[in-house]
């Protein structure tokens, strides 16, 4: 197939542009410097590349790449800019980049020329990687400590209702009844496995790059391992290419976030529906719910919407930072400067989240009588009545499921509960069928037959919590 023929001549390239082109040579500029700055976000990372650099600063003199009197300088300096820093002192100007040229650009104001020596044998691609991998770190034990809070007031609500009877459900169906303890004490299960997945992460945060340069390693005598051990890293990154370009540490806690968020909001979201008039077996306390500037009776679980939600928004920014680094070759790229503001982003997201999860779950009231009611709804011991054909009449248990659903028709025909059936209505569908048969079909017994190993018997949920109860006061202590 011929190429369509272009009807003009492209334009020279070398010819400036008459129309714009002397508007434009100073406009890029402005953006560019708009779109290079990151100062507004890594500021964040003020504390942690002080102490990076402190630690660097002390390995250079005891090497003997820096003077002593140099070092002390440098050391007193950075000291000070902290705590300029803390106290909001410090002028940002974008035309500085980021937390490390500002930093850095103080020192100088402060101790002139030794200044200048700090940053031998680093790069800001080892800095900033080291700097965001003390973050992290500190971000991940921080959040430990926010989930078993969580945990313990979980357990607090479960106790309070080890032998509280509530629908289970599935397909948001009436299952079988189960207890509200049971319930949140499956939530107690699912923030442990967050802890370990964050703990999991933490072991690979816990290297340390610094030292790696802009990523080929240095020319200069340094001691890696004083630095990694003065930052109270595990060790050093072994590979300096991968050390600077390496920002699967940041994709794993996010991943582990956007998991434990998921978690948050499912929990959420049963708060929304349980607390909805049409259900009514919660109620959010007034500190969690905010009314309507219409319908005076609305009470709307607002807090609980809003953790549903982020949840999204922390899942985007595993998304959005894995979208980023993907096809990235190695080593640094400026891509990279991206990857601050999810893990930021995610983190002040999902501990606003973890703290009003934990306030709303502390106050909660559950209504026990509606939730009561509500267990026994739906011939939700149908599967308690087939156990029983089985158990006593030694049917298959398909058979067994047949006739019991053959009772429930009848039972729906009659508009009465399975208990309320007379003993002649059963055996006209079983004729086997004895009076035995009412002792499994109340509620209460259904709840405490199911004694198997993480079954809802409360016997079995009471020992549950006092098994976490001792896990947890002993992970505290160690
Ligand atoms: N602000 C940069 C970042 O966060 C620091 C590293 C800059 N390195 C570079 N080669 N330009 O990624």
């Amino acid at each position: 197939m011929p190429l369509p023929r272009t009807r003009r001549k492209p334009r020279p390239s070398s010819a400036p542009n008459a129309l714009w082109g002397g508007r434009f040579s100073s406009g890029p500029a402005a953006v560019m410097e708009a779109i290079n700055a990151s100062i507004g976000v890594d500021r964040r990372l003020y504390a942690q590349d002080i102490r990076a650099s402190l630690a660097h600063c002390s390995m250079l003199v005891a090497k003997g790449i820096v003077s002593q009197s140099d070092g002390a300088a440098i050391a007193r300096g950075l000291k000070r800019i902290e705590g300029e820093f803390a106290a909001g002192k410090i002028r940002i100007d974008p035309a500085l980049e980021d937390i490390h040229m500002h930093v850095e650009a103080r020192l100088k104001d402060l101790i002139g020329a030794p200044a200048g020596r700090l940053h031998t044998a680093r790069s800001r691609n080892d800095q900033v990687a080291t700097d965001f991998r003390l973050w992290v770190r500190d971000a991940i034990d921080r959040l430990d400590r926010g989930l078993a809070a969580w945990q313990s007031v979980l357990l607090v609500q479960a106790e309070r209702h080890a032998a509280t009877a509530m629908p289970g459900f599935t397909h948001l169906q009436p299952a079988q009844p189960i207890t509200f303890g049971h319930h949140l004490l499956a939530y107690v299960e699912m923030a442990e496995r967050d802890r370990g997945r964050l703990n999991d992460a933490r072991k690979r945060v816990d290297e340390c790059p610094l030292g790696a340069g802009a990523l080929a390693g240095t020319s200069f005598p340094i001691d890696r391992a004083m630095t990694a051990r003065a930052l109270g890293f595990a060790r050093p990154m072994g590979n300096s290419l991968d050390a600077v370009s390496a920002r699967d540490f940041a994709l794993e806690y996010l991943a582990a976030l956007a998991i434990a968020a998921s978690h948050l909001s499912r929990l959420a979201e049963e708060l929304v529906i349980w607390s909805s008039p049409a259900f009514g077996l919660v109620r959010l306390s007034d500190a969690w719910t905010s009314g309507s500037s219409i319908m005076p009776q609305k009470r709307n679980p607002d807090a609980a919407e809003l953790v549903r939600a982020k949840s999204g928004r922390i899942a985007g920014a595993f998304q959005g930072l894995l979208t980023v680094m993907k096809g990235l070759p190695l080593a640094y790229g400026k891509d990279m400067q991206e990857d601050k503001e999810p893990v930021f982003d995610a983190t002040d997201t999902i501990e606003l989240c973890l703290a009003a999860m934990t306030g709303m779950v502390a106050d909660l009231e559950a209504d026990t009588a509606r939730m009561a009611a509500a267990a026994g709804g739906g011939y939700s011991t149908a599967t308690d009545l087939a156990d029983w054909m089985v158990q006593r009449l030694k049917m298959p248990f398909r058979d067994a499921h047949h006739r019991a659903g053959q009772l429930v028709a009848a039972a729906e025909r009659k508009g009465v509960g399975l208990a309320e059936l007379t003993l002649s209505d059963m055996q006209s569908v079983e004729p086997r069928i004895t009076r035995d048969v009412f002792r499994v079909l109340a509620v209460k017994d259904a709840i405490a037959s199911r004694m198997s190993l993480g079954g809802t018997a409360p016997k079995r949920v009471r020992a549950e919590i006092a098994r976490w109860k001792r896990r947890l006061k002993t992970r505290a202590r160690s």
